[in-house]
């Protein structure tokens, strides 16, 4: 486990989902389940397909929103982190081919992926936080980005059901006034409870078990850690893997649930993608004062779990 304290701010976010949506009634027609059984026991009723768009496809529109929200000199970023399971290629990796598709050539811009599971980017982002801290770089575009549908076994009802595509980016910058509090750990998965070659396979009661104990622990101890008292947290933005995980983080903590922003129901569990996507939609839709902190959890693959709070 890990805790640190860092600095930096969000410069601005943007995420895409591909148009294309397979719906609980959709999988109805490919396996034995029903839209009801899936609504349910996870709180997904559509998930986004790419049906033929790469990995880095999504991650260079998610990126270019971000960009485009603010008219951002793309020139200053000389960062570029992807956190995927799900690259098109070995390599060169995802970061490179959305640095090639961005015309990013200047020199001295280091482009790398990251793979820690559905933690992915909340491990992203502080690899990010530590290498902005000694102004080598000063401007980083760090993307969430998954084609899981490409690892998905759709004759599988224990986990078609759950995942779906696409990817949110963020860009950083440097900014001493905006602390930021990590906590970050990885487990070892002895027994690969969760695992992915060419599909996935996953025993769902017991990654069910850890995730519930994980978002609950990795809040508490970045609140602990960062004195941060319940009404200061404006939002908790959960990896939105399965709504009786995140409704048993609320009743663990005693933090209501509509402080936890939920998503799931449109876009199924989107791995390193799902923290990135609903960050920018929640800020779509409020602003956090300056003296309120959002905080993000995830846990995956691994295993792994992790938790930041941002100030704004
Ligand atoms: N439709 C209908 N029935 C189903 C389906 C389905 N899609 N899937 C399983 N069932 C059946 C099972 O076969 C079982 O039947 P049985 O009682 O006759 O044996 C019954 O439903 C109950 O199965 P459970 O596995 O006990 O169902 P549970 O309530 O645990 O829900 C689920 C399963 C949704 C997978 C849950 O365990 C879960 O969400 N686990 C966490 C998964 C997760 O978060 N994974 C991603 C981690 S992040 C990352 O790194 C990618």
């Amino acid at each position: 486990m890990s805790m640190n304290r860092g600095f930096f701010r969000i410069v601005s976010t943007g995420h895409y989902t591909p148009e294309m949506i397979l719906s609980n009634k959709d999988l109805e027609q490919m396996v034995d389940t029903s839209d009801a059984w899936i609504t349910e026991r996870t709180g997904i009723r559509e998930r986004h397909i790419a049906n033929g768009k790469t990995t880095s496809d999504l991650a260079v529109i998610a990126a270019q929103r971000a960009i485009d929200r603010i008219g951002y000199d793309k020139e200053k970023i000389d960062l570029i982190i992807v956190a995927t399971f799900t690259p098109e290629m070995k390599i060169p990796g995802v970061a490179s081919r959305v640095q090639a598709k961005l015309g990013l050539d200047k020199p001295g811009i280091l482009a790398f992926d990251i793979n820690a599971a559905c933690t992915g980017f909340i491990y992203a982002l502080n690899i990010a936080e530590r290498m902005l801290s000694n102004d080598t770089y000063r401007s980083a575009l760090v993307i969430g980005a998954e084609v899981i549908s490409k690892v998905t076994d759709y004759r599988d009802r224990n986990t078609c059901i759950l995942f779906g595509d696409g990817a949110g980016a963020v860009i950083l910058e440097k900014d001493e006034t905006k602390e930021v509090i990590f906590h970050v750990s990885s487990k070892g998965d002895t027994e690969l409870i969760l695992c992915a070659e060419d599909h996935i396979s996953m025993d769902g009661q017991k990654v069910y078990q850890f995730a519930s104990k994980a978002m609950a622990a990795s809040i508490r101890e970045v609140m602990s850690y960062g004195d941060i008292s319940r009404s200061s947290i404006r939002k908790i933005i959960p990896h939105q893997a399965n709504i009786r995980i995140i409704q048993s983080a609320s009743k663990a903590l005693d933090i209501p649930l509509d402080a936890f922003y939920i998503n799931i129901q449109k876009y199924g569990n989107t791995s390193a993608a799902s923290i990135p996507i609903a960050l920018d939609e929640m800020l779509e839709e409020e602003t956090p004062a300056s003296d309120e902190k959002v905080l993000l959890v995830g846990f995956g693959a691994g295993l792994t779990s992790g938790a930041c709070a941002l100030s704004f």
